[in-house]
């Protein structure tokens, strides 16, 4: 556990200034995997410096797959010796931190060995509910048991898997990813089908390590029994930390920010739409191809908000920058209000929860639903003591959000934010002009 630490953001007159961004989290979870489950050395740079994608190095190490990692400043540099899908059976518990991502990605993997393992979390991450990766994983013939409630700590006793055909009831990416990781150890066909689009990095990254994965609509197909080929390349630059500087900059008309080697891959790009929506000056540049994931630069210039609503395939497309919007909301003149957003109960935190106990402690109006939240635009917040819940995009949020409030604002409980972000704050700072 890491000491809480409390950071104090003070007012800013505006943001400017050109950065770039440690790689995507989700990208980095799929490409650590993958890496390890594949033949050769996979080079990785611009790894995520985060918490969640070391945890998942860790549990990989402990299934016999060797790694190593090179710093050079902010930048870290990952090479991983691929065990050509021989894991071997670990003699510790997994430990996977506080990542949902870790868990429900392992566990699919993990469903299909010919070994026992356990998979445990922080406190957070076990109150996070499991049904949603056990049942199909039962239903590909896997034995998993849990604690009371379908919480972790998860118990997989390796099986062997046959492939289905899976509608998610509750759209997600982290659910797909298990599945589809499981299914290249399974017999047959595996389908995952999902109503609403979510972040498609899995697929795109079995493709770029060589295997067929096809998509159609809403559904995406996988054959067991493939191979996997090392690859080499960077991460794109995570959207979802770039979200919290460039809301930041939105709020300041002045504000000059460029991010570049950006992620854009489309099904994670939502925010910019939203950005443009609200009224920001977004300019997007340099875009190309980095194995099979969009990148670009993005420029944008502050303005007065406007309002929007968010709800349906945007919720679930946007759900990671759902905290950030929410933060800025009151400074926009119509407010924006959230609806479908009932998984933000059970992220890190209870997202809904946190946002609204912040908003208020901030002096903000706020109508709280069981799916969602309203914030009306035209307010002025004040400083004011945050709880960060110990969830990262939190604590982030209402740096941001503090910005723009009167007086001081204090985030308690700001180390979470290298959940995602180490160097979130003094970049921020960095930016910042007064
Ligand atoms: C993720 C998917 C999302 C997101 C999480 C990362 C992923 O979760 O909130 O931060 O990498 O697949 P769900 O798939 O549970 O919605």
């Amino acid at each position: 556990m890491s000491e809480k630490t409390t950071v104090v953001i003070h007012p800013a007159k505006n943001l400017e200034g050109g950065i770039r961004l440690p790689g995507d989290k989700s990208i980095s979870h799929r490409y650590a995997m993958l890496g390890a489950l594949a033949e050769g050395t996979t080079r990785l740079d611009n790894f995520s410096t985060g918490k969640d994608c070391a945890s998942t190095l860790e549990c990989l190490r402990e299934l016999g797959c060797r790694w190593e990692t090179t710093r050079k400043g902010e930048t870290l540099s990952v090479e991983i010796q691929g065990t050509g899908m021989n894991l071997s059976a670990p003699q510790n518990a997994l430990n996977c931190g506080n990542s949902g991502s870790t868990i429900r990605m392992m566990s699919g993997i993990l469903a299909g060995q010919p070994f026992e393992s356990e998979l445990i979390g922080d406190e957070s991450l076990s109150r996070r509910p499991m049904a949603r990766v056990m049942k199909p994983l039962a239903e590909m013939g896997a034995s998993i048991t849990s604690a009371e409630g379908n919480r972790p700590p998860l118990r997989i006793h390796g099986s062997k898997l046959h492939g289905i055909d899976y509608s998610m009831p509750v759209a997600s990416a982290q659910v797909e990813a298990c599945l589809l990781f499981a299914g290249l150890f399974a017999e047959g066909e595996t389908v995952v089908r999902s109503a609403i689009r979510t972040r498609d990095h899995s697929e795109l990254a079995l493709r770029a390590f060589g295997v067929e994965v096809t998509r159609n609509l809403g559904e995406v197909r996988i054959h067991g029994g493939q191979r996997l080929r090392a690859i080499e390349g960077g991460v794109p630059g995570d959207i979802s930390s770039a979200a919290f500087f460039l809301c930041a900059a939105a709020l300041f008309p002045g504000s000059q920010l460029a991010i570049d080697s950006l992620g854009l891959n489309p099904t994670r790009a939502r925010l910019l739409d939203f950005l443009v929506q609200l009224g920001v000056k977004i300019r997007v540049t340099q875009l190309e191809e980095l194995n099979g994931e969009l990148v670009g630069t993005v420029q944008a210039e502050g303005a007065p908000l406007k309002g929007c609503k968010i709800s349906g395939g945007d919720t679930a497309a946007l759900i990671d920058e759902i905290p950030i919007l929410a933060a800025i909301a009151p400074y926009t003149s119509d407010g924006i209000e959230i609806r479908n957003a009932g998984e933000l109960r059970v992220k890190e935190s209870d997202r809904i929860t946190s946002i609204v106990g912040n908003l208020r402690a901030m002096g903000a109006e706020v109508e709280e639903f069981p799916d969602g939240l309203r914030i009306p635009g035209g307010q002025t917040l004040h400083g004011a003591s945050i709880d960060s819940f110990d969830d990262h995009r939190i604590a982030m949020a209402f740096a941001v959000a503090g910005l723009r409030a009167q007086g001081e604002t204090q985030i308690d409980g700001a180390e979470c934010a290298s959940i995602s972000f180490p160097g979130f704050f003094d970049l921020l700072e960095s930016l910042v002009r007064r």
